[in-house]
């Protein structure tokens, strides 16, 4: 039962990032009545810093497959009814100038900030009430409405919305409210870990800190998984987008492999040998690589001397080594480095077309919260988007129904 002094809306969205400002305007413009509820001062925050403050903010690339979740076909009904075009076309229509940079990653001319206004602009087209700067404090259910205490005041919907995202960069107000409110519903989590994250390196390994600012194209492999893109060293270990893409595959234990010549054909040490007996391998990895990383390189391999006086099995084992050079990270940065979080609020009972959960009439999850994660280069928005979208249609399908 809801008191006096308890405002009724058709939905309360917690969360106001890039999901949940999406869902609030997508069901709002559709006629719902919606409290948008954040705890930060600010909406969309994470936003603001993404892409280096210039928002990429989707990937023309997106396909399912570049997803991660225990259920990697939970995402297509989502990403297909809104798709990369569907916001390009919003970001035009509100006149944001945009440019693809990189692997179809679709950045803002200006500012991150021109992506928040727009989806504040949305929000108030669609009435969208925000309530910005209190801790939510207690939810709770009963008679078919979800009660949300939120500093002194109280709200109810029959329809709420967990779009409070994932635990990733703590200091700016992320948190794991998301997954506490699930299991309060009886909805499971599937093991959060931070993702498109630095990875650290130790004992042996901390030699290659020493090249810490030395970045290089690489290809780098764990299990069946592989990225080519840049490689950096850190003064804790290993980075660059590479290294961002493969941390979400990657495994406390597993080895990450790097391929420093992906553009060497088999056999390339040899046939240098042939071409330039006199020459060392420092000097033919200093031609291909950045110096320090040359350097390192011939050095682990202990290949001194000239070529002409190395066997061709030598070199061949050379160049095998340096096509799959086993690092074995000790850890990550963690959390306080992640871009996001892989795991999250269980797909299993969730519906893919609404976000709502089966068992839980009136509850949906959309967004980082979920167990739903993008490779790096805008696949992460897209999916807020999307997800989203989905939500807020079906609440306020429920509304005008
Ligand atoms: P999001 O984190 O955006 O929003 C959650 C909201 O919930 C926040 O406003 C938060 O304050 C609020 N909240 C949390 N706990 C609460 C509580 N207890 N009570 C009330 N409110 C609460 N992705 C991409 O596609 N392209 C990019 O360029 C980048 N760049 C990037 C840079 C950096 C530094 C980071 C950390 C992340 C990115 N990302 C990215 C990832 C992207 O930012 C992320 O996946 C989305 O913001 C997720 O959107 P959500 O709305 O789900 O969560």
């Amino acid at each position: 039962m809801t008191d006096a002094a308890t405002d009724t809306y058709d939905a309360i969205v917690l969360g106001a990032g890039a999901a949940g400002l999406m869902c609030a305007a997508t069901a709002g413009q559709r006629g719902a009545r919606v409290l948008l509820i954040d705890h930060a001062d600010e909406p969309g925050k994470k936003i603001l810093i993404s892409g280096g403050g210039r928002c990429n903010f989707t990937n023309v690339g997106t396909v399912p497959e570049r997803f991660l979740s225990a259920n990697p076909h939970f995402a297509r009904s989502a990403l297909a009814r809104y798709t990369p075009g569907d916001f390009l076309e919003l970001i035009v229509r509100h006149g944001i100038a945009w440019h693809e940079k990189t692997l179809g990653q679709l950045f803002c001319d200006g500012s991150a900030k021109q992506i928040v206004a727009m989806l504040l602009d949305e929000c108030a087209r669609g009435g969208v009430e925000i309530a910005l700067g209190n801790p939510v404090s207690a939810v709770d259910h009963a008679d078919g409405l979800y009660r949300v205490r939120h500093g002194s005041r109280a709200s109810a919907a029959p329809a709420l919305v967990i779009a409070t995202g994932g635990p990733s960069i703590p200091k700016i107000g992320a948190t794991g409210f998301a997954y506490d409110l699930a299991r309060q519903f009886g909805l499971k989590v599937v093991e959060p870990r931070p993702a498109l994250v630095p990875l650290t390196l130790g004992g042996d390994e901390v030699l290659f800190r020493e090249l810490s600012g030395v970045a290089t194209e690489v290809v780098v492999r764990t299990g069946k998984t592989a990225f080519r893109e840049a490689a950096l060293f850190t003064h804790r270990g290993l980075s660059g987008p590479a290294i961002l893409q493969i941390s979400s595959y990657w495994r406390h234990g597993q080895p990450v492999t790097i391929d420093f010549l992906p553009d060497r054909p088999s056999g390339w040490l040899r046939e240098a040998k042939r071409e330039a007996p006199r020459m060392g391998l420092r000097r033919q990895l200093g031609a291909l690589l950045p110096d320090r990383l040359a350097e390192t390189l011939a050095e682990k391999l202990g290949l001194g001397g000239e070529l002409g006086a190395l066997t061709d099995g030598k070199l061949q084992a050379a160049e095998q080594a340096l096509a799959a050079w086993p690092f074995h990270p000790n850890g990550t940065e963690g959390f306080a480095k992640a871009e996001v979080t892989v795991g999250g609020i269980s797909t299993q009972r969730l519906s893919s077309q609404t976000m709502e959960a089966r068992d839980v009439p009136g509850l949906y999850a959309i967004g980082e919260a979920v167990d739903v994660t993008g490779w790096l280069g805008g696949y992460n928005f897209q999916w807020a988007w999307a997800s989203g979208r989905a939500a807020g249609e079906a609440i306020a399908g429920l509304v005008a129904g």
